[in-house]
């Protein structure tokens, strides 16, 4: 990874429904490695891009059901995601939308060029399409012709002739890239099932739709529009393309993404760059899939969380905390609501919030001599950001609180005189400053205001930094 810039990129989402805490937890993840780069390369040097899938069968079928032409559905739903990544303090630098005529435009000219490079063919494609995952499969690939992500839905037989890109002209190149960590696929099990998946065989795979209306249409061939994913993959290299100051940022250094679309983002996307001649992304991370209390999270099971509904309940840090402390980083995990409460009330309220409201009023009528500064991150928060475990990261900052907690229940200072208590607060102080500074990438307004308590002149005792909940 290029240690002057970094660009970090989250799915975009189908905006066929509006969010739910998965996106959150995805975009909450890029949030906190774009505030740690930020902190570390500046600014001007981290670009975080998070957006919208627009197009294909799925949205314009959610857009018919609501009654709207597919670019007002849009435009609607769109509004959610920027609300909910704002409520959720989600410092992405651009938010990129497929249906941006700038995107479509780079869509185009990059298609051309593959089609004017004999990389794509006309042919005849004949399979079981799954509209919710937007692709075909073979019948193997299926549970008894039901799709295996969506167990609800029974796979339609298509059959259409249209574009083919040659993918599996690339597979060796890929293999090779993959082997030699040319890109990195990591979790490293996921890069194996990736090659184990390769040397399977691959098919080349159908870059266009004939009887999807809602698309960009193909350059070359008007009465087709572009497969739905390669419109969506292509926002990553032309979100540098169409937003100013931003080409210098490819290749990508992380494509973050859950584990059910590594897929595209491990192969698909690779051999499509390699065919136009453009450099690969660094690395595509894919973290694992949660469950709600063992049920996969679905719009038909009612059971989709809408983070907004968290923020009401726990706020805007304690949404933040709860989803990333839910399960380990990589890992599959289940989230029991139920428990969120107990946890709030353990870590945060009782934890961090407990120890912070007694250690400032421990400092109320102390005079402290050479106040300690807030340093940057602890050796230990570094080496878990350069091994992707912002989980482990977070544990440690969380063993670091109990440490302190410990050490003051066991010097107990308000036993002590002033002059002495004097003596072993800036102790304390730099103790906890150095624990907001870790947390700022997490909990940025925490971490903002415990640095703001307890670098006053006079420290007094404040407002909890989070309400205890009755059980
Ligand atoms: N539009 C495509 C992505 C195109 S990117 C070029 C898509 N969209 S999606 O809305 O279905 O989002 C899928 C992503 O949402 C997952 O890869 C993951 O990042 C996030 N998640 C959705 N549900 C989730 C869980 N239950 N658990 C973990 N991540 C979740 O696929």
């Amino acid at each position: 990874m290029s240690k002057s810039k970094f660009y970090i990129t989250t799915p975009i989402y189908y905006v066929n429904d509006k969010p739910h805490i998965g996106h959150a937890y995805t975009t909450i993840i890029a949030d906190v490695f774009a505030r740690f780069w930020r902190e570390k390369f500046g600014d001007e040097n981290v670009f975080f891009l998070t957006g919208t899938d627009e197009h294909g069968s799925k949205v314009e079928k959610s857009a018919d059901e609501a009654g709207l032409p597919p670019k007002d559905f849009t435009d609607k739903v769109v509004k959610d995601y920027v609300e909910v990544w704002k409520l959720l303090n989600i410092s992405n630098d651009e938010f990129i939308r497929t249906t941006d005529p700038r995107h479509e435009k780079v869509v185009q000219i990059f298609l051309q060029d593959l089609y004017d490079k004999g990389q794509i063919y006309k042919g005849t494609y004949k399979g079981l399409y799954c509209i919710e995952c937007e692709r075909f499969y073979t019948k193997d690939e299926t549970n008894s012709g039901y799709c295996v992500l969506h167990p609800k839905i029974k796979l339609t037989e298509q059959e259409e002739e249209n574009y083919f890109f040659k993918l599996r002209d690339f597979s060796q190149k890929i293999l090779q890239a993959l082997e030699r960590d040319g890109y990195l696929v990591l979790p490293p099990e996921r890069k194996n099932e990736i090659i184990g998946k390769i040397k399977q065989g691959i098919n080349n795979i159908s870059i266009s739709r004939a009887a999807v209306q809602w698309g960009i249409p193909l350059p070359w061939d008007k009465s087709q529009t572009i497969y739905v994913w390669i419109d969506a993959l292509l926002n990553y290299y032309s979100a540098t393309k169409i937003f100013p100051d931003r080409e210098k940022f490819w290749p990508a250094s992380l494509h973050l993404m859950a584990k059910d679309i590594l897929w595209f983002h491990a192969l698909i996307w690779e051999a499509l760059l390699l065919a136009n001649g453009i450099e690969l992304p660094k690395i595509v991370y894919a973290h694992g899939f949660f469950t709600i209390d063992g049920q996969k999270m679905s719009k038909s099971f009612g059971n989709a969380i809408d983070p907004k509904e968290l923020v009401g309940e726990y706020g805007v840090d304690g949404t933040r905390y709860l989803l990333l402390t839910a399960f380990s980083f990589g890992s599959d995990g289940d989230i029991s609501l139920s428990k969120f409460k107990e946890k709030y009330n353990a870590d945060l309220a009782n934890g961090i919030g407990n120890l912070v409201s007694r250690l400032a009023k421990l400092c109320e009528n102390i005079e402290i001599q050479d106040k300690p500064r807030n340093k940057g991150f602890s050796a230990e928060i570094e080496k878990c950001f350069s091994k992707f475990k912002p989980d482990e990261a977070i544990k440690f900052i969380w063993s670091d609180i109990k440490r302190l907690d410990e050490d003051l229940a066991s010097d107990a200072p308000w036993t002590l005189t002033n002059g002495e208590k004097g003596k072993i607060i800036p102790n304390y102080i730099e103790r906890i400053l150095s624990i907001a500074s870790n947390l700022r990438p997490f909990l940025p307004e925490t971490s903002e205001k415990i640095i703001n308590i307890f670098s006053q002149k006079k420290i007094s005792k404040p407002e909890p930094l989070f309400l205890r909940k009755p059980q």
